[in-house]
């Protein structure tokens, strides 16, 4: 084993040499000695022993004190003083170089070799300690999640990610009251409010972060009991959870889309059945009929009531399961074309695109992939009805550019098509994909609400997805992707 070397700081040579040969019969090694403050500090700075040993008393600029506090600062190397004195103000001004011991002059052997072994587990425990703090400083430090200490409701500590959710820099933070970034009207459980102190154990709980700009964000804690400054304090986990919100609403809302979906296919088929009786016995009966009797202007209207009843029934079924693709791989930019063509023919409304030549073939069933274009582009030529432009978008989308939980990591094409409508309130928008939610008039008829429950079926049947982008006033942007074809 490597012998532990000591320096000796002592301005009587004689003690020097005592001290030295004491130590050597101990098993240490003695790697230099020094008589005055600065040389000690010099020579430690070059030898850098494993402890000094350093009188008090020293002749020269320095004292032991100050010469010790230098080489403690200079690598932390532990020091150990030797003193003939136990005066208070002395010891009182030793204390703050953080010695890691005392001799008291005269000493002997024994007392010496306990105070080194003492002295060096101390300093190995130390560093220990050190690493082990800075290591799991630098884990918090560095975490995705809040990490927050409240005592009281104060907060003690709080990481940088913390700050970043509450926007507010961490200085402001330290020494405000917790639940004042809790959202005051979120439906708590009484016993998840703040109330932390009363628990044991880890409790894991959602709830709303409110910022310092008002700006509220979905977040779940867990939280722990922990002893600060002997009282029961709460160590938080903040995790910031919008994502995983806006996707538990995704699925809710194709859950709810899908049940509504197989109801209104099943009775729009029964009810298709009826129609198909009603319209086939109206023909019949009109055929019996000259045009200008009376009967057969009140059965026209049967037929023509019909037969729009009978265009709502093949939407629903549409919007059901009962329209399965029949998928063929193809290249999508001709029906795009012909689709918005159509759809803005004779209208004040005028329309550019942007679409690349190289779009990957996708495998799609052409009718329902038109189907849901001219439902879009509808759509956004009436939200603007006193003209304006509609502007269509397509790209190639690479695994790696897809918005998170959107795609599962395949590639897409996506069509974008922008308005610069009315847009849509906030409060629309959780209701617009819902069969039967329409905010229009069209003289006395209402929009039937379901374009857009077409189009979601549509995509959702195509693997592929829906998105909209729209503020009141300022337009809208509808996304659609759609998986590119993996066989050409
Ligand atoms: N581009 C858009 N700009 C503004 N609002 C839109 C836009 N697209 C959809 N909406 C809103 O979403 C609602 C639902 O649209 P959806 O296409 O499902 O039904 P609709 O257009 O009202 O009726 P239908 O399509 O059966 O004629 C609309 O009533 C409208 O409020
Ligand atoms: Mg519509």
């Amino acid at each position: 084993m490597e012998k532990v070397n000591i320096f000796i700081v002592e301005d009587e040579a004689i003690v020097a040499k005592d001290l030295s040969n004491t130590l050597d019969d101990l098993g240490y090694s003695v790697s230099g000695v020094a008589s005055t403050g600065p040389d000690a500090i010099r020579e430690t700075s070059k030898l850098s022993p494993d402890l000094v040993l350093m009188d008090i008393v020293l002749k020269g600029p320095m004292d032991g004190i100050e010469t010790a506090s230098h080489i403690f600062k200079q690598k932390g190397t532990p020091v150990i003083f030797l003193t003939a004195y136990s005066d208070d103000t002395i010891l009182r001004r030793a204390r703050i170089t953080e010695p890691y011991g005392y001799i008291v002059k005269p000493y002997n052997k024994k007392e010496l070799h306990s105070a080194i072994e003492i002295a060096r587990y101390k300093h190995t425990m130390e560093n220990r300690l050190k690493e082990s703090e800075e290591k799991y400083r630098n884990l918090v430090e560095l975490a995705n999640d809040g990490v927050v200490l409240v005592l009281n409701d104060i907060i003690e500590y709080a990481n940088p990610r913390f700050s970043q959710l509450c926007g507010c820099p961490n200085e402001r933070l330290l020494g405000s009251r917790f639940s004042i970034y809790i959202n005051p009207s979120y439906n708590h459980k009484p016993e998840n409010r703040y109330g932390f102190q009363n628990w044991n154990g880890i409790r894991t709980y959602e709830t709303i972060l409110c910022n310092h700009n008002g700006h509220t964000t979905p977040i779940e804690i867990n939280a722990g009991n922990v002893t600060c400054r002997n009282q029961q304090a709460d160590l938080l986990i903040i995790r910031d959870i919008t994502d995983r919100k806006r996707l538990e609403e995704q699925i809710v809302k194709t859950e709810k889309l899908e049940s509504i979906g197989i109801l209104a296919g099943g009775i729009a088929h029964d009810f298709n059945n009826l129609l198909t009786a009603i319209l086939g016995n109206a023909s019949l009966a009109l055929e019996k009929l000259q045009p200008d009797e009376n009967l057969h202007k009140l059965l026209s209207k049967v037929q023509e009531a019909s037969i729009k009843a009978n265009v709502l029934t093949q939407k629903l079924i549409t919007f059901s399961n009962g329209g399965n693709p029949i998928k063929k791989t193809t290249s999508i930019i001709e029906i795009i074309k012909e689709t918005v063509d159509i759809a803005l023919s004779g209208t004040n409304v005028s329309h550019e695109y942007s679409i690349p030549e190289d779009l990957w073939p996708v495998e799609i069933d052409k009718k329902q992939i038109a189907q849901v274009i001219y439902n879009i582009t509808v759509n956004a030529k009436e939200s603007m009805p006193e003209g304006g432009l509609i502007t269509v978008r397509t790209q190639n989308v690479l695994p790696a550019e897809q918005e998170k939980d959107l795609l599962n990591g395949s590639k897409y094409i996506n069509i974008s098509i922008q308005d610069q409508g009315m847009g849509i309130s906030k409060e629309n928008m959780k209701n617009i994909f819902d069969p039967y939610f329409s905010t229009k008039q069209r003289g006395a008829y209402k929009g039937t609400g379901l374009g857009l429950s077409i189009c979601h079926s549509i995509m959702k049947k195509h693997g592929g997805t829906i998105t909209v982008e729209s503020e009141k006033d300022k337009g809208s942007i509808f996304n659609i992707y759609i998986p590119a074809a993996t066989r050409s």
